[in-house]
């Protein structure tokens, strides 16, 4: 199978990815923090080490500001749920995945007002659009950094500024930038990343996080067992133990602390190098190709690996079939993003999606094109 859609899921996985979940798995996969005998002490030594290493990656003040989760839908969710009151207000754009456009709407029919602004039809945020919707209550504005539908590369360090300029929350859904993109929670002023470990970061699914500034304060949903003040029947109320109640997902987290050292070995410079050369090529070839329709950016500056198109006359979804049926992996459809579909035109079937890792060649890419001009040809 050739795999193009580590929009979705990162695939393969750097080989200490999964020896180190086997070696969890078989040697210490005691509950980490909990007891005082070597193995447990073991698996809280490899969460802290992920935590530090995570920190590390995007300039986190300390292992105290972060705390895991399982994607990071959750991670926004604790953020945007844990932040937001009746009475305030929040600005998000329409390009944002289900996981921001979701808890959105159920906080806006609890008296939270919410205002989406747009995006042009290559992805991109007007920063004047964002700064002309503050209001005297705007508690928090969140942002995609990189499209999942268009690949398109928000600027959080101008949105970072406008935010802390104006004493608001700024809130990063890094899904598809994490471990492709450099991120800095310091220079882009970012008070809460929220990051999936399943895609650039190379870690198992059901595994993430989310960064929490220090002075942020969150309500936190879930209660039980943390391993600390276990005498009390109040949930602590420090980071990360104030939210991460229930035994942690240690091997998943041991295999994303092993995804982080391949990337910082390799440099994210160099990954996102590699994942512009592939895009650029896609781009290139599907530009020769008078019956596909690609949409966003046709260049790759402020542009992730994400690539989407249509091919005329063929529904994406049985495009995506036919590819699947020749040994290719991509996604189709509406990719859990609704409302750009409106502004790029494929609100009736959504579009195919290409979206090449580190770990796909050149010629992936050659053949994925033949493919697609086999598809044309037999329709
Ligand atoms: N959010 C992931 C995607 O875009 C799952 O495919």
């Amino acid at each position: 199978m050739i795999y193009l859609d580590n929009a979705a899921t990162s695939f393969p996985k750097p080989s200490q990815v999964y020896e180190e979940v086997l070696n969890c798995m078989e040697n210490y996969a005691a509950n980490p923090g909990r007891s005082s005998h070597d193995m447990s002490v073991k698996a809280a030594l490899k969460i802290m080490e992920t935590r530090e290493e995570i920190c590390q990656f995007f300039n986190i003040p300390s292992p105290f500001n972060l705390i895991f989760t399982s994607n990071a839908t959750e991670g926004l969710n604790v953020g945007i749920k844990g932040a937001l009151e009746k009475g305030d207000h929040v600005i998000s754009t329409v390009i944002e995945h289900n996981s921001v456009l979701r808890p959105l709407h159920s906080l806006s029919e609890k008296g939270i007002d919410v205002t989406l602004v747009g995006v042009d039809k290559a992805g991109y945020v007007n920063i004047n659009d964002i700064q002309e919707t503050i209001k005297k209550n705007t508690k928090m504005i969140i942002i995609n950094h990189a499209s999942n539908v268009l690949g398109s590369i928000q600027d959080i360090d101008i949105i970072g500024k406008i935010a802390k300029e104006n004493d608001i929350l700024f809130m990063v859904d890094a899904s598809q930038s994490a471990g492709s993109v450099p991120i800095d929670v310091e220079s882009s002023h970012i008070d809460l990343l929220a990051f999936p470990g399943h895609k650039g970061l190379f870690g198992p699914q059901g595994t993430g996080g989310l960064f929490i500034r220090d002075g942020v304060k969150l309500k936190n949903f879930k209660e039980g067992g943390t391993g600390s003040n276990s005498h009390f029947m109040v949930q602590p109320d420090f980071v990360p133990d104030q939210f991460e109640s229930g035994t942690l997902n240690t091997p998943g987290i041991a295999g994303l602390c092993e995804g982080i050292k391949f990337i910082k070995k390799v440099g994210t410079a160099n990954i996102q190098k590699c994942e512009e050369e592939l895009t650029s090529h896609l781009l290139e070839e599907l530009k020769k190709l008078s019956y596909v329709k690609v949409y966003g950016s046709h260049s790759i500056s402020h542009r992730t690996a994400v690539i989407s198109f249509n091919i005329d006359e063929i529904d994406a979804s049985i495009v995506g079939e036919k590819l699947n049926d020749m040994g290719i992996a991509v996604r189709t459809g509406y990719h859990c993003a609704p409302l750009i579909h409106d502004v790029i035109g494929t609100e009736h079937a959504g579009t195919v999606r290409v979206s090449p890792g580190y770990f796909n060649t050149s010629e992936d890419i050659e053949k994925l094109v033949e493919a697609l001009m086999k598809i044309y040809k037999v329709r």
